[in-house]
């Protein structure tokens, strides 16, 4: 392993300040030869959703998530189309987009996945290069790669087509100093936050849902066209709840700050929660999004006096005494993580505390973590039972199980 510019921070790391220890601590970010990579990535750009009302979800992540406005466009700035809210946390970056114009495409997107990602947005050094390796592997290339420019420089970028309609844009903008992209203009908050706890920090890992029979299909896209490499943690048969059942298989970039689980639903005796999911989405999509936070507690509490709801965790999975000694000592008494609802999970190399939200939208689509991790780099396989037990309660009250 070499120290390659790849474990240079990006843009977005370096205005949240953050610094490599604490990305390694946060996100599990390895040192790789990006030498020999024929898709190097640098990391995450932006997450871009596309929501029923995306001027109340700006004030909802803003206020909630105490996520910063930093750029805005619409209407007001000769987008007619649509508004774009441009939020960050720490080195993470949401789009918030949603329809102005009645005719506008998101209007269709709306209709067929609810409020919900169309972009996972990847910053690379060369766009060129990723677009010509991504073709010659038979990608799906929906923007050819191309520069736009204003005052405050050039943005190159293309996008590639991933699972259902979730695109990959890719972006250089490594000449580009504007708060986001061209045709945006710099907006801040109005909004007084109390407290100055930062929800979280970075993006650890968003996790795909694709149809059944089609997870190694898309492990094979990622490994071919985008020079991923498989993780060690997947999940067969053996995690299963009685009824409902998945299978998943993890892919990172090489550096590992690009995490992507992918999920398939397995034969059950009930509609398992991704077959719900890939109904309720029309089609395969992104399903939760991990928001790594070096103080999970402090988070928790604040986004449940905020009104955020997370699943419940049966006391049992706090009392089970196999569990107890599997997970062993970590940083808190454990009554501290069982009166929040907090999981833990661990591996060889460390202990991760992880908790999922309730759906963010109306439909039992897309939900997020909150991880913090200690040496761990897995994704809480060992909570899968405790946690689809969970799920499958809040299926069966809203009647889908
Ligand atoms: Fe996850």
């Amino acid at each position: 392993m070499t120290t390659t510019h790849d474990t240079v921070l990006t843009s977005a790391e370096r205005l949240a300040e953050l610094d490599l220890d604490q990305l390694k601590q946060l996100v599990g970010l390895v040192e790789y030869d990006s030498t020999t990579d024929p898709f190097p990535v640098t990391g995450w750009d932006a997450i871009v959703w596309v929501v029923g009302n995306a001027t109340q979800a700006a004030s909802y992540y803003q206020l909630v998530y105490g996520m910063d406005l930093v750029a805005y466009s619409g209407p007001e700035t000769g987008n007619r189309d649509h508004h774009a809210y441009v939020l960050e946390s720490g080195a993470t970056r949401f789009v918030l987009t949603g329809a102005v114009d009645p005719d506008s495409p998101l209007v269709e997107h709306h209709r067929a996945h609810g409020d919900g990602i169309s972009d996972i947005a990847l910053e690379v050094p060369d766009v060129d290069t990723c677009i010509e390796h991504a073709r010659a592997q038979g990608a799906t290339v929906l923007e050819e790669p191309h520069d736009v420019s204003d005052e405050h420089g050039t943005v190159r970028r293309a996008a590639i087509a991933a699972y259902g309609d979730t695109r990959h844009t890719l972006v250089d903008r490594s000449r580009y100093d504007g708060p986001y992209l061209p045709g945006f203009v710099e907006r801040r908050s109005t909004i007084k936050r109390d407290g100055d706890h930062r929800i979280f920090e970075a993006l650890d890992h968003v996790v795909g849902n694709v149809e059944l029979g089609r997870m190694d299909e898309w492990v094979d896209f990622y490994n071919r066209i985008m020079g991923f490499t498989n993780m060690a943690e997947f999940v067969g048969d053996d995690i299963a709840t009685e009824y409902s059942a998945l299978m998943s298989k993890v892919v990172a970039s090489g550096n590992h700050r690009v995490k992507f689980p992918l999920n398939e639903p397995a034969v059950g005796k009930k509609r398992s929660q991704i077959d719900e999911y890939l109904d309720f989405y029309r089609g395969p999509g992104a399903q939760h999004l991990a928001l790594a936070t070096s103080d999970i507690l402090a988070t928790v509490d604040a986004l449940r006096a905020r009104g955020v709801e997370f699943l419940d965790t049966p006391d049992s999975y706090y009392t089970d005494p196999e569990l107890r000694a599997r997970i062993g000592e970590v940083r808190v008494p454990i009554e501290e993580l069982q009166s929040r609802g907090i999981l833990v999970d661990r591996d060889e190399d460390g202990y991760l505390l992880q908790i999922f939200t309730k759906p963010v939208g109306d439909r039992p689509t897309v939900f997020f973590e909150l991880i913090e991790r200690h040496g761990s780099l897995g994704f809480g396989k060992g909570n899968f039972q405790a946690l689809f037990e969970a799920i499958e309660r809040e299926q069966a009250k809203r009647g889908n199980f």
